[in-house]
């Protein structure tokens, strides 16, 4: 296993959607192993492979029960609405209220190449929406409503800078109120 590097917003990976795999092997397997270890290192909740710029359909994910890992997801049946303080390993040291559906299901395969459907709500609905977002390359950003957007994409310029350099990964400066501890989910 060996922890990979996460790629973080302005890569233009994390813009990319990728379609389903056809084989899951071995490439797949220590991907996966990778993802996990990259994952737990970060912290965070869940880790899209898009977010080590490896275009793969695959997430993992570990919301206490464990890491699991799901080939090809796809999402049906959202229903409901729910806000919640959300963060991203790709966008550090920042998080928003965002709003999503509070109840969604989930269509894949395990590694083993078992199909899995799984019905969740609220903390791990909003995993599978987040990670199943950076798979068809939309981040976070894209979920926030107009005014939230425009101060997030405002700010995230700034800390950018003129000059296009990149969030560094620790050490980044803050804006007051999200400083610290990202939100309840980074992923
Ligand atoms: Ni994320």
């Amino acid at each position: 296993m060996a922890e990979r590097q996460i790629r973080i917003y302005g890569d233009p990976v994390l813009r990319e959607a990728v379609g389903p795999l056809h084989d899951i092997d071995g490439d797949v397997v220590r991907l996966v192993d990778d993802m996990i270890e990259t994952m737990k290192a970060a912290p965070g909740v869940g880790l899209a492979a898009t977010q080590i710029g490896v275009r793969k359909r695959v997430f993992v994910y570990d919301v206490g029960d464990g890491p699991q890992a799901i080939l090809n997801a796809t999402l049906s049946g959202a229903r409901g609405e729910w806000t919640y303080e959300e963060g991203c390993l790709s966008i550090p040291g920042f998080s928003w209220p965002i709003v999503r559906p509070k109840e969604v299901e989930l269509s894949g395969v395990d590694l083993d190449g078992s199909e899995l459907r799984i019905e969740a709500d609220e903390f791990l609905a909003r995993v599978f929406q987040h990670e199943v977002d950076h798979l068809d390359g939309v981040l976070l950003i894209e979920r926030l409503d107009a005014d939230q957007k425009r101060e997030a994409l405002r700010t995230l310029r700034q800390r950018l800078g003129p000059a296009g350099g990149s969030l560094a990964r620790s050490g980044t400066a803050g804006s007051p109120s999200q400083e610290g501890a990202p939100g309840g989910l980074g992923g």
